[in-house]
């Protein structure tokens, strides 16, 4: 679906040009989520699909805020769809490219936790450079995340997977790695339990999976 035909999906979905302009300031949770009581957890979702692990999170963990944030038409809409569907105040989808949204609009230290899963692997190494996971994401990745503040990372791509170790052995100064911890929401023998892990699950694919903690 072309970014002309989205409804207006509001209160539930926003369309990047919906946003203030970057130069007029960085916008939090509280663009997205009005009135929110500013102690609550806020957590971003790059790449969230079909909304899976946003519903299922989400319904797990009222306590929480989400932002999902899907460049794809299609997911965009069919994610916000669910979204409302369930009801969920605890969930907001953003129609935006993550890393420009990230690097350009999102404030320091407001995030809680940065989701990643099954990203895009882009094999060709001339395309390596539409991987969301690069050192300038991991920086600004660092900037928006509170203070030991994750980013969680999960895929079942080999090459994409040594791709991020190299990133994060090279960015020890930003953060500290850790065993990834399955969230609440995750089923038996799951590692996240998104819409991918599933379809790669029943082909038998083995998945990686790191959490790493913000240092300073
Ligand atoms: C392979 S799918 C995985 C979806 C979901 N995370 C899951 O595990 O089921 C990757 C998703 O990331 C989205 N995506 C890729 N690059 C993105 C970016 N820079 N910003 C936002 N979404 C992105 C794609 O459109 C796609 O929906």
């Amino acid at each position: 679906m072309s970014e002309r035909t989205l409804p207006d999906l509001r209160p539930w979905g926003w369309n990047q040009r919906d946003l203030p302009t970057p130069e007029s300031g960085k916008i939090g949770a509280d663009f997205f989520f009005s009135g929110r009581d500013s102690s609550r957890p806020y957590e971003i979702e790059i790449g969230s699909g079909k909304g899976t692990f946003l519903v299922q999170e989400a319904t797990r963990c009222p306590e929480r805020d989400f932002l999902g944030v899907e460049n794809a038409g299609e997911f965009f809409r069919h994610s916000t769809d669910r979204v409302s569907r369930h009801g969920l105040k605890n969930v907001r989808m953003l129609y935006a490219n993550a890393v420009e949204f990230v690097t350009h609009w999102v404030p320091d230290r407001s995030v809680a936790i940065v989701h990643l899963y099954f990203s895009d692997p882009w094999p060709k190494a001339r395309h390596h450079k539409r991987r969301v996971l690069q050192r300038t994401s991991l920086e600004q990745f660092h900037r928006v995340l509170q203070a030991s503040g994750e980013l969680r990372l999960v895929t079942d791509h080999d090459d994409l997977w040594q791709w991020y170790e190299e990133l994060i052995a090279a960015s020890h100064d930003l953060f500290t790695r850790k065993e990834f911890a399955p969230p609440a929401s995750a089923g038996e023998g799951e590692v996240v339990g998104t819409n991918f892990e599933r379809k790669y699950r029943r082909e038998g694919r083995p998945f990686h999976a790191a959490t790493l903690i913000k240092r300073g």
